[in-house]
């Protein structure tokens, strides 16, 4: 299948992890594969706030969690909080003047940058768009003005089966014109 599709196809969202430390070295790999992401006039408008201690963990799992929603992050020990920055001046005038959100589009890249280099670490990801953000900024001290867009669970998962995936067929989302 070739190299490439066989990173993005073992990427899956982990909802199972072992009780097992990630080493800092993993995880600082996960920000150099976000560092080179693309992002609109090279603005780079993030900044990734990494937890890799069990105790502030399980803080972060109460901040990501409700009755229903990401019970599995208790489980989990290493988070990556994806912070939105202002980013340069060019692309904040670029973002008005054609009235598109670049800087959500950048975190997307970057975060899904995370999320292989840690696939190819042999470690579990699940991203998190469910969380309380105004808790979550207090518990790690972010400014209250900043928005934290994404939070990505990381650890060792609890099986390496890789599930088939469910997805629209290729004419379903694409038109070709030719
Ligand atoms: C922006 C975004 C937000 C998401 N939020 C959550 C979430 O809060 N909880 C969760 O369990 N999964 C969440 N997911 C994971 C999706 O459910 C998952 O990517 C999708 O169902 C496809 O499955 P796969 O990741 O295993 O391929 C999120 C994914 C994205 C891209």
């Amino acid at each position: 299948m070739g190299e490439f599709f066989n990173l993005i196809n073992n990427r899956q969202s982990c909802r199972k992890y072992l009780d097992k430390p990630v080493e800092k070295e993993k995880l600082i790999k996960c920000i150099e594969a976000a560092r080179v992401a693309p992002s609109a006039c090279n603005s780079q408008p993030w900044h990734f706030v990494v937890v890799n201690n069990k105790e502030i963990a399980s803080k972060v799992a109460m901040c990501v969690q409700d009755k229903v929603m990401n019970k599995f992050t208790s489980e989990c020990q290493s988070f990556i909080i994806v912070v939105e920055e202002n980013g340069n001046l060019t692309s904040r005038a670029g973002a008005l003047m054609k009235q598109q959100d670049y800087r959500s589009v950048d975190l997307g890249i970057a975060t899904e940058h995370i999320c292989l280099s840690a696939t190819q670490q042999d470690l579990g990801t699940c991203i998190l768009g469910w969380f309380n953000e105004k808790e979550l900024k207090k518990l790690l001290n972010i400014n209250k003005l900043k928005r934290i867009r994404l939070v990505v669970a990381i650890g060792y998962p609890e099986t390496n089966e890789i599930r088939q995936k469910t997805r629209k067929s290729v004419n379903e989302i694409s038109t070709f014109m030719e």
